[in-house]
């Protein structure tokens, strides 16, 4: 992932059994061209060797403040200056408290003193403790204070219970960080790699927010993804060669901003990393037609990504279609148009956003589904740009909107893509 590469991040761990998965997200982070230097709390090396966290990073731990074996002086404020995030992994209730508190009374917890840019912390313990008010009222005031706080998993714990406090898998952990750094850190330019610039006026990145921030903590968001799939008989379907790639990544980009996603998603083959507030899987166009209606008068926003077929067989047989001995015509029926159809009952304060894959004509194309579905935005691609479209990780989009700015964007992976799209949404509410 590219917005890792060449970032120096300091990886701590503390004393809770998920530390073995924070080996693997060394491997990851370093097979992403990051470097790492970790830090163990005493209570970590319980669970983990110096030896496994020395070997996976290629680089010495740092777990007393006082070993003379450490490279850096005063390591704590050395490290803080040598790091472009910290993510703690797994954070137990103690050392969360010991973090909320202001206490540095180990390697890690000094560091976190000494540290003014973007943290991440995954809390990792049995759900009481998770649900202990102590603990709830210590992750709050660190969310307050600009660190970024991962929620845990729900499942198996090794206390051999089920619920709240599970560490999430190191891919999940990874793709997280990627987001905190693609939006939040700054690249060698001293600029933020996203679109989403932090000022820098401002004197502590950790407690700096972009725009988009507020707006879309808490807004309820219909996101339509993937192809749809309309039976002929029980074996055969009329489809499309859509992946579902993009509607994924803008649903984990809606998730990771605050917004609550209903996602719509027919059967395609990428799935979110980070679960949707709800998911509605789907097959055909007439059952995404009916979910995004029954959703739409509660949702703030809708944005359609899902290739939806714009024909349905008017009859779909019982049993396998025979073949004949001539060719066969196959009578097909026009499908409702979800866009259109939201666009007509669209309120003042809803913002719905389309797109539109072309092959020719482009714009025209785009400007004329706009104004003829009431969107406010249309994500124009073209399948002539080398890159863009359904069966590849990139995209190159254009943003066409109601007050008639066309923005073209560079050829970017689907997640940067997203991001676009999210960022320049807030500016649609301005007046026209
Ligand atoms: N769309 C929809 N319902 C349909 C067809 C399309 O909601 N039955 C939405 C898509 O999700 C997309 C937008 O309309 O956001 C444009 O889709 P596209 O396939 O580009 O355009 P169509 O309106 O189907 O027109 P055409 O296929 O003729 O280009």
């Amino acid at each position: 992932m590219a917005a890792l590469k060449g970032k120096k991040i300091l990886l701590g761990l503390s004393g809770g059994i998920a530390a073995y998965k924070s080996l693997s997200l060394i491997r990851l982070f370093v097979k992403a061209g990051a470097e790492v230097k970790c830090v163990c709390t005493p209570a970590a090396l319980e669970f983990v060797t110096p030896l496994s966290v020395e070997t996976l990073s290629g680089n010495p731990l740092y777990s007393g403040l006082f070993s003379p074996k450490n490279e850096f002086k005063t390591a704590h404020v050395s490290l803080a200056d040598w790091a472009d995030l910290l993510v703690v992994a797994p954070a137990t209730a103690n050392t969360l408290a010991k973090f909320a508190c202001g206490i540095a009374d180990n390697a890690l917890t000094t560091l976190f003193n000494a540290f003014d840019k973007p943290v991440v912390v995954v809390p990792a313990m049995n759900t009481r403790m998770y649900r202990n008010p102590a603990t709830v009222a210590n992750l709050n005031l660190l969310k307050d204070r600009g660190v970024f706080v991962m929620e845990p998993d729900c499942g198996d714990l090794a206390c051999g219970t089920r619920g709240e406090g599970r560490m999430p898998e190191a891919e999940t952990l990874f793709a997280y960080t990627a987001w905190v750094c693609r939006h939040f850190c700054r690249n060698e330019a001293g600029t933020n790699s996203g679109a989403s610039a932090i000022s820098s006026q401002t004197p502590c990145a950790r407690n700096a927010r972009p725009d988009w921030w507020s707006f879309y903590e808490g807004k309820k968001v219909l996101l339509t993804a993937g192809p749809t799939v309309e039976a002929l008989d029980p074996v055969r379907f009329l489809s499309n060669h859509s992946s579902g790639l993009m509607g994924s990544c803008l649903a984990d980009e809606l998730s990771l901003r605050g917004a609550r996603v209903y996602f719509v998603s027919g059967p395609g083959s990428c799935h979110p990393r980070f679960a949707p507030y709800r998911l509605l899987p789907v097959q055909t166009a007439s059952q995404m037609y009916e979910a995004s209606m029954e959703l739409w008068p509660e949702m703030d926003l809708a944005i359609l990504s899902a290739a939806v077929a714009d024909y349905s067989p008017v009859e779909v047989s019982d049993q396998k279609i025979k073949k004949g001995e001539d060719g066969m015509l196959l009578a097909l029926q026009k499908t409702k148009d979800i866009l259109a159809s939201l666009g007509r009952t669209k309120k003042a304060d809803q913002i719905l956003v389309g797109f539109a894959l072309e092959t020719e004509n482009e714009l025209g194309n785009a400007r004329q589904k706009l104004e003829r579905k009431n969107a406010d935005l249309i994500v124009l691609n073209s399948l002539r740009n080398p890159g863009a479209g359904f069966a590849c990780a990139t995209n190159q989009v254009t943003l066409v909107d109601r007050k008639g700015n066309v923005v073209p964007q560079s050829l970017k992976s689907k997640e940067e893509v997203a991001s676009d799209i999210l960022d320049y949404v807030p500016a649609l509410l301005e007046a026209v």
